[in-house]
């Protein structure tokens, strides 16, 4: 290229980035241009882990004992394959479905998260506006730092109310008139923290309900002056919810000895039976993973059942979701809706829940990193990655809508370890012929 070519380009190039200056550097812009830089869950996930202290990132991030589960929740959709079929015609795959009779944009919505106001202070409130300016559900946690009511006077769509099964039963009974109260849409009943799952990361770093001040957290507050600004100005760090009632979301408690000690542990199906009577909405039940508690949950009176380890923060060594579901589906799939939560980071990951049987997928962290990123832009960017991955997913596969994915696509290969193609003898003559 001639040099005075290359001048004028340069010059051009100049000029445009210097009128483009004041936007970008205005508080909008520089919102932008960091979300801009994200182009998938992992990188805002890095993001998240440069903007919040040391103990909240671990918070969120971390799972229990070795975090095997929670790596299998990942690793596990890798093993999975996609089969697409060409020259469908199929361009503008269309995304909407509905759960529980509710209609939905996206087959993808908000596992319920807990103390989320530590990460960002517009916590719940900022993540279940932008599911419902997606025109998707929010699933509001019990241990939640916004309350019920200002979730419902802050967000303008459907939610749902996800319980715990508190010692004291007046409190969940108080928690279910409120729901219904303000018209949450489904209860979703979480079944597998009968006691405090063992987060290490938690405990090495003295995490509590208000976090601990240390010299150690004031000093991490400090080099992150983004975070601590709305932390100091708006803190919400208490489970609102629950506020006033069983002391310990009042004081320094840690979180593990809060489960412990207000959680019921002997909670059994009867229990599901009594929740069928004081609720007459749909139930969901979450935390299951074998055929067994699913036909258990829906004998009990669950509308649906969400295949999930809780993101591997409780038991360290059960199956990942993805794993368990198929078992899931064949047992209660006809009667019951099946959602999967767990390890969901690409809008393939989901692609391939659906195919598998899934109606829906939940996810938790990536929508809780969007929130470390941006706040309620932050989460809905984070949508937005795993909603344009999974119409990219329907495109290439050749599917015209979420329905044509069912059973067509995604390869049928156990998921089981001691099955794994590599490493169980005799498996090759197995693997050919699934394929
Ligand atoms: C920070 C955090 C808080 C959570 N709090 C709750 C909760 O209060 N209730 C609940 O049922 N599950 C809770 N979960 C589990 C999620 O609902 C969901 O099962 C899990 O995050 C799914 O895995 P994923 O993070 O890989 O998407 C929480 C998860 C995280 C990461």
């Amino acid at each position: 290229m001639p040099i005075n070519d290359f001048l004028a380009l340069a010059r051009h190039q100049l000029a445009a980035d210097v009128r483009a200056l004041p936007q970008r550097l205005s508080p909008e812009g520089r919102v932008a241009a960091r979300l801009d830089r994200c182009l998938n869950v992992a990188d805002m996930r890095r993001l998240a882990r440069r903007r919040l202290p040391r103990a909240v990132f671990d918070f969120v991030d971390g799972a229990a004992g070795d975090e095997v589960t929670a790596r299998r929740n990942i690793e596990d959709f890798d093993r999975l394959t996609l089969r697409p079929t060409a020259m469908t015609g199929a361009s503008a795959p269309a995304l909407t479905t509905t759960v529980l009779d509710q209609p939905v944009a996206m087959p993808i919505f908000a596992a319920p998260t807990g103390l989320t106001g530590l990460v960002h202070h517009e916590g719940e409130l900022g993540i279940a506006r932008a599911m419902h300016e997606a025109g998707t559900i929010y699933v509001l946690s019990a241990m939640a730092s916004y309350a019920i009511e200002e979730v419902v006077a802050g967000t303008d769509g459907t939610s749902w109310l996800q319980i715990y099964l508190w010692r004291d039963r007046g409190l969940v009974r108080e928690l279910i008139a409120r729901a219904r109260e303000r018209g949450f849409g489904a209860l979703v009943l979480t079944v597998d923290v009968p006691v405090a799952g063992a987060r290490e990361r938690d405990r090495r770093n003295g995490f509590g309900i208000p976090p601990r001040l240390t010299l150690r957290s004031l000093g991490e507050g400090l080099l992150r002056p983004a975070w601590s600004s709305g932390f100091v100005r708006r803190p919400r760090m208490t489970i609102a919810n629950a506020a006033g009632r069983g002391g310990g979301p009042q004081s320094a408690v840690g979180l593990a000895e809060y489960i412990n000690g207000q959680f019921d542990p002997a909670m059994s199906w009867r229990d599901l039976a009594w929740l069928r009577e004081a609720w007459d909405g749909p139930i969901v039940v979450k935390g299951l993973l074998t055929a067994v508690d699913a036909a258990a949950a829906v004998r009990a009176g669950a509308d649906a059942v969400c295949v999930s380890n809780h993101g591997g923060r409780q038991l360290d060594l059960v199956p990942s979701s993805i794993a368990a579901l198929p078992e899931v589906v064949d047992a209660v799939g006809g009667e019951a809706e099946v959602y999967l939560d767990g390890g969901v980071r690409r809008g393939w990951h989901v692609a391939a829940a659906l195919a598998l049987g899934a109606r829906a997928c939940l996810v938790g962290r990536p929508l809780v990193y969007g929130l470390a990123c941006a706040g309620e832009r932050g989460a809905a960017h984070a949508l937005h990655l795993l909603t344009e991955e999974l119409r990219a997913t329907l495109v290439l596969l050749g599917c015209a809508d979420l329905g044509e994915l069912a059973g067509r696509y995604a390869q049928p290969i156990s998921l089981l370890r001691s099955e794994n193609p590599r490493t169980k003898r005799g498996s090759a003559d197995e693997s050919a012929s699934d394929a």
